[in-house]
C-alpha cells in the first residue's frame, strides 16, 4: 500500500491521550498523521505533544493567518486520504450531523469530500441520549464510518457504552478502510454485520453460563465477506480465534452487550446472525464468588435474553436489506427452520443438525465441518414457499464461500 495520510481531529475528552498512542500505531503501519486539536482537546493533551509525535505543526485555530496563507482549511482536509475524529465528543458529532462550522475542526469536516471515520467517546448517558443516537444515525446515513464505543468503566466512574475504542482497534479499522478502497470486489460499498461465537452470561465474577459454539462459522463468513470487498463488522462473543483480515471487530461477553453492539453498528446492508446466543441469563449476578460453605449456588433463577436476530429483522427503520439467520436443530431440522424463518422475519435461514446423530465427525458445534440446509426465498415475497437446498458436508470455510456467492448473486 502506498503511503497514506490521515488527518486526525482530536476532540475534547479524557480519551484524548489514547489518540497520542493512535498516532504511533498508525506510523508503525506506514500511515502518516497530520493533526488538528480542538480548543477543548487542548485541555487534555498539548499541541506540543501532538506535534512531537506527528513531526508536524499541530493545527489549532481557524483564524491563524499564516496557516491560512500556507495551507487553507480546505486544503488541509482535502490533502488527507481519510479524516479520523478521535475522540469524537457528543458535541463534535452534533456539529457534524448538523453541518456547523465554527472552528478549524468543524470547518474542515464540512469543507471536505474525503471519507470520515469517527471514534465516539463520552459518558454512557450522553451516548444513549436520543439526540446523540439521532446524530449517530444521521452520520451513518451520510456515509461516516464509526468505530466503537466500547463498554466498560468510564473515567467518570460510571459503567456502560461510551469508552473510546482502543488504539489498536482504531488502527485496524483505518487499515481496513484503506484495504477496502483498494481491494474492490463484488460487495464493495456494502456493510455486512455478522454475529458469531457463544455468549457468556455471568453467574458470579468467575462462573458463567455458555454453550459449545467456537465461532468458526461466523468468522469464516466474516473473512469471506471482507475478501469480497464488503465493509465487515464482526460482533463476537468470547472465542479463541484470530480476527480475520479486513474485518472490524467488536468483542462482547453477554447477549445484551451483543444486542447493543448490533444496534450501534446499524445501518448495514446485510445482517448475518451466526452467534449461538444464550437464550437465558442468571437473573442476578453475584458480586462476590459464591462460596460452597455459604450454601453454594442454590437455585439459579433465569431471565430471558433479547432475541437479537428477531429484533434487528423487525427494526422499524434500520432493518438490513438482507437478514440471514441460523438454526441449530437436533430434529425435524427443515420444518423447524422454515417456522423459525417466518417467526424471526429473516429472509434466509441456514439450518444445521447439531444432534449427536449428525453426519459430521466430531459434531458441528466446535468442529471444523458443517452440513447445512439453505432456505432462501424471494426478497419481499414472504408468501412464496422457500426451496430448501441440502448442501453436502463441507468445511465451514466452504459453507462461507457458498453463502457469500449467494449474497453476491442476490445483489446482482
Ligand atoms: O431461536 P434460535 O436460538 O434457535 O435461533 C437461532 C438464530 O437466532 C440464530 O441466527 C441466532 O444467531 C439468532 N439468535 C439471536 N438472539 C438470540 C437467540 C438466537 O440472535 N437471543
Amino acid at each position: 500500500m502506498s503511503q497514506k495520510t490521515v488527518l486526525l481531529i482530536i476532540g475534547g475528552g479524557i480519551a484524548a491521550y489514547k489518540s497520542l498512542l493512535l498516532i504511533r500505531k498508525l506510523q508503525q503501519r506506514n500511515i502518516s498523521v497530520r493533526a488538528i486539536l480542538t480548543r477543548a482537546g487542548a485541555q487534555f493533551v498539548t499541541p506540543l505533544s501532538v506535534s512531537a509525535l506527528t513531526g508536524e505543526k499541530c493545527f489549532t485555530d481557524l483564524f491563524d493567518l499564516t496557516d491560512e496563507a500556507e495551507m487553507g482549511h480546505i486544503e488541509l482536509s482535502r490533502a488527507a486520504d481519510l479524516i479520523v475524529v478521535a475522540p469524537a465528543t457528543a458535541d463534535l458529532m452534533a456539529k457534524m450531523a448538523h453541518g456547523l462550522a465554527d472552528d478549524l475542526a468543524s470547518t474542515c469536516l464540512l469543507a471536505t469530500d474525503t471519507d470520515i471515520l469517527v471514534v465516539p467517546a463520552m459518558n454512557v448517558r450522553m451516548w444513549h441520549h436520543a439526540a446523540t443516537q439521532r446524530n449517530l444515525a444521521h452520520l451513518r446515513q451520510d456515509g461516516v464510518r464509526v468505530v466503537g464505543p466500547d463498554e466498560g468503566e468510564m473515567a467518570c466512574g460510571e459503567f456502560g457504552f461510551g469508552r473510546m475504542a482502543e488504539p489498536d482497534e482504531i488502527a485496524r479499522a483505518i487499515t481496513n478502510y484503506f484495504a477496502d478502497t483498494q481491494r474492490g470486489g463484488p460487495l464493495l460499498g456494502k456493510h455486512v454485520l455478522i454475529t458469531a461465537g457463544p455468549t457468556h452470561e455471568p453467574i458470579d465474577p468467575v462462573r458463567y453460563l455458555a454453550n459449545r459454539s467456537s465461532g468458526l462459522q461466523g468468522y469464516a463468513i466474516a473473512a469471506a465477506c471482507a475478501e469480497a470487498g464488503a465493509q465487515v463488522t464482526l460482533i463476537s462473543g468470547p472465542t479463541n480465534l484470530t480476527v480475520p483480515e479486513g474485518v472490524d471487530m467488536v468483542r462482547v461477553q453477554t447477549a445484551r452487550e451483543m444486542m447493543r453492539a448490533c444496534e450501534a453498528a446499524l445501518p448495514a446492508t446485510v445482517g448475518i446472525f451466526c452467534a449461538a446466543v444464550a437464550d437465558y441469563r442468571p437473573k442476578q449476578k453475584a458480586v462476590e464468588k459464591i462460596k460452597k460453605e455459604k450454601g453454594g449456588m442454590g437455585e439459579i433463577k433465569l431471565s430471558e435474553n433479547p432475541d437479537i436476530l428477531k429484533t434487528i429483522a423487525n427494526h422499524p427503520d434500520l432493518r438490513p436489506e438482507l437478514v440471514i439467520g441460523f438454526a441449530a436443530e437436533t430434529e425435524a431440522i427443515k420444518s423447524h427452520a422454515v417456522t423459525k424463518k417466518k417467526r424471526k422475519n429473516c429472509d434466509w435461514i441456514i439450518a444445521n443438525d447439531v444432534s449427536s446423530q449428525s453426519a459430521i465427525v466430531g459434531g458441528v458445534m466446535g468442529g471444523m465441518e458443517n452440513q447445512v440446509i439453505f432456505i432462501g426465498g424471494e426478497q419481499g415475497d414472504g408468501k412464496r414457499d422457500p426451496k430448501p437446498e441440502s448442501w453436502p458436508p463441507m468445511s465451514k470455510q466452504q459453507v462461507a464461500a457458498r453463502l457469500v456467492q449467494k449474497i453476491i448473486d442476490h445483489f446482482g
